[in-house]
């Protein structure tokens, strides 16, 4: 549903956003602070979730 309101939680379902997802995984990875930030409703929650979302499901949660 590309048209509802709440932020979306996985990568399929963000239009455009893998290489800012992927890049933040990279810096968190690497031990870096990451700042998102954007005009209203541009998917900067969408991209947070997704980030942790998949960090998690590989076992690499940003706060282990
Ligand atoms: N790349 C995208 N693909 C699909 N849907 C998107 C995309 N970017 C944003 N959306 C949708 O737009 C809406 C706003 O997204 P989101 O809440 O993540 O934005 P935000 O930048 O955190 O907004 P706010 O500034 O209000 O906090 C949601 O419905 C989200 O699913
Ligand atoms: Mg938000």
């Amino acid at each position: 549903m590309l048209f509802e309101l709440y932020p979306k939680e996985s990568r399929r379902e963000l239009f455009s956003r893998d290489d800012v997802i992927d890049y933040i995984k990279r810096q968190i990875h690497a031990g870096n602070w990451v700042v998102i930030t954007g005009q209203r409703m541009i998917g900067k929650t969408s991209v947070v979730k997704v980030v942790l979302n998949e960090l998690a499901s590989e076992g690499s949660g940003p706060c282990t």
